[in-house]
Formats: structure tokens, C-alpha cells, sequence
């Protein structure tokens, strides 16, 4: 699997802004070394769309209703996303189950809608840091796989990729230590093989994500087990990003 490189803005940069960013990011992108993805805000997704056709920059959105249509004032659905030609969809961030009080089984609705509309996955998990004090990192990691996939084919993991997000890390400046991260890739593999396959765990694509910088990417992206990266703030400023992805496509 070519490496993944994933922004996701969250709710920074209004349109406007977003236009001269991809202005700047596009022509200074040639590598076939790795997939990047400009996870937008919904706002900006089918500029991003227009401003990204003939690079090969993909487009994904950063949440989608658990519903496919209907009186649901405000909600984006999975159909609609398709339309307008976004790729992939995150699905189960953090800050969606903390402060969106975001459920397992929402979740797993949400996942099988995106699939449906053959939108890609990206999956969060991760623990908190009470979690981790408290030894359950391994163990809240399976918990929220078991849910998310819940009812899933073996052959439906295709579309899907699992963002390793530990909490405490995101938008910390904490990054977990290449041991935390390979421990808990692996744990997220483990959990794969035993509800699907162990070919099913070798296979599936599998992400860090949590503070993430110029500085510390070459660590991450060498973790065993990490085929790339979610990043957060260092993806807004431009050039910082360029040289994430110039580090991704430099590693082996
Ligand atoms: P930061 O890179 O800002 O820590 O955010 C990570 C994240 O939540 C990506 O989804």
C-alpha cells in the first residue's frame, strides 16, 4: 500500500483560504510515492473537488450522517458526498464521540452508509488518557473496533482504514513514543484478525495520527505497522505540510 497522507482541517479556514492553499499546495505535488487527502470542511468540499480535478489529490470529508436521507435538518449524507465526488469519509474522531457524544453503534451506521455509497473510511481510535493510566489502552482499542465493524464483510476492510488516534495526543504536542505506536498498531491488527481474518489484520491500512510535525513525522511514518499518517494542526499552514509528505515519500 503506497503511504497515506491525510490533513484533516477540521473546522479551520474558511473557503476563501482553503482556495489559495490548494493553489499552493497542487502544482508542488508530483510524487506517485504517496496518497495525500484534503480532509475539508463540508463548505469547501466541492471547491476542493474543482480545485483538485486533474491532480491526483484526493478529497474526503470529515463526518457524515448516520442516516441515509429524510427530515434530518442540518446532516450531510453519505449520497450526497458521493455526488459531488468526495473519496473517502472520517468517521468516529475523537472530538465527534467527545463532544458530539458520538456512539459505537452511530458509528458502525455511519460506516456502512459510506461504504454503501462507496465512499473510503477512515476510521478513528484511540484512547484517553484515563484509559491509558489505567492499563485499558489495548483493550478500549478492540472495544471500539468490535463496534465500528460490527456486521462488516472480511472484503468491505478494502475501503476502510484504521487512524490509530490516541486522545491524549491530539492537539497536545504529546506524541506517543514509535513503542506506544507500534504497540497500539498492533493491537488494532489483533483486534482485525480475531473478528476477521489473519490476513484480513496483516492487510489493513493503518494510520497514526495525534500531534503530528515537520519535526517528528520521520519517526512516525518508520513505526512498524504504520501506513501512514491523519494530521491535524501542522497540516494548515502549507509548507509545513509539504514537507509531511516530503518525509513521507523519503521513508522506505
Ligand atoms: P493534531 O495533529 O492537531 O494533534 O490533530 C490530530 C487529529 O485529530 C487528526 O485527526
Amino acid at each position: 500500500m503506497k503511504k497515506q497522507v491525510i490533513a484533516n482541517f477540521k473546522m479551520n479556514m474558511t473557503p476563501s483560504e482553503i482556495k489559495n492553499y490548494i493553489i499552493s499546495l497542487a502544482p508542488n505535488f508530483k510524487s506517485e510515492k504517496v496518497d495525500i487527502t484534503l480532509a475539508l470542511p463540508f463548505v469547501a468540499l466541492s471547491l476542493g473537488k474543482f480545485l483538485l480535478s486533474g491532480t491526483n489529490i484526493f478529497v474526503g470529508a470529515q463526518n457524515l450522517s448516520e442516516e441515509e436521507s429524510g427530515t434530518f435538518t442540518g446532516e450531510t449524507s453519505g449520497a450526497m458526498l458521493k455526488d459531488i465526488g468526495v473519496q473517502s469519509v472520517i468517521v468516529g474522531h475523537s472530538e465527534r464521540r467527545s463532544k458530539f457524544k458520538e456512539t459505537g453503534r452511530a458509528i458502525n451506521k455511519k460506516i456502512k452508509i459510506a461504504l454503501k455509497n462507496r465512499l473510503q473510511v477512515i476510521l478513528c481510535v484511540g484512547e484517553t488518557l484515563t484509559d491509558k493510566n489505567s492499563m485499558k489502552t489495548l483493550s478500549v482499542l478492540s472495544g471500539q473496533i468490535d463496534e465500528a465493524l460490527k456486521g462488516l464483510y472480511e472484503n468491505e476492510l478494502e475501503n476502510i482504514l484504521i487512524a490509530y488516534e490516541p486522545v491524549w495526543a491530539i492537539g497536545t504536542g504529546k506524541v506517543a513514543t514509535s513503542k506506544e505506536i507500534e504497540e497500539g498498531v498492533k493491537a488494532i491488527r489483533k483486534s482485525i484478525e480475531h473478528s476477521f481474518s489473519k490476513k484480513a489484520g496483516d492487510e489493513i491500512g493503518v494510520l497514526y495520527g495525534g500531534s503530528i510535525n515537520a519535526k517528528n513525522i520521520s519517526q512516525i511514518i518508520s513505526c512498524k505497522g504504520v501506513n501512514g499518517v491523519l494530521v491535524g494542526g501542522a497540516c494548515l499552514d502549507c509548507a509545513n505540510f509539504m514537507h509531511i509528505i516530503s518525509a513521507c515519500e523519503a521513508s522506505k
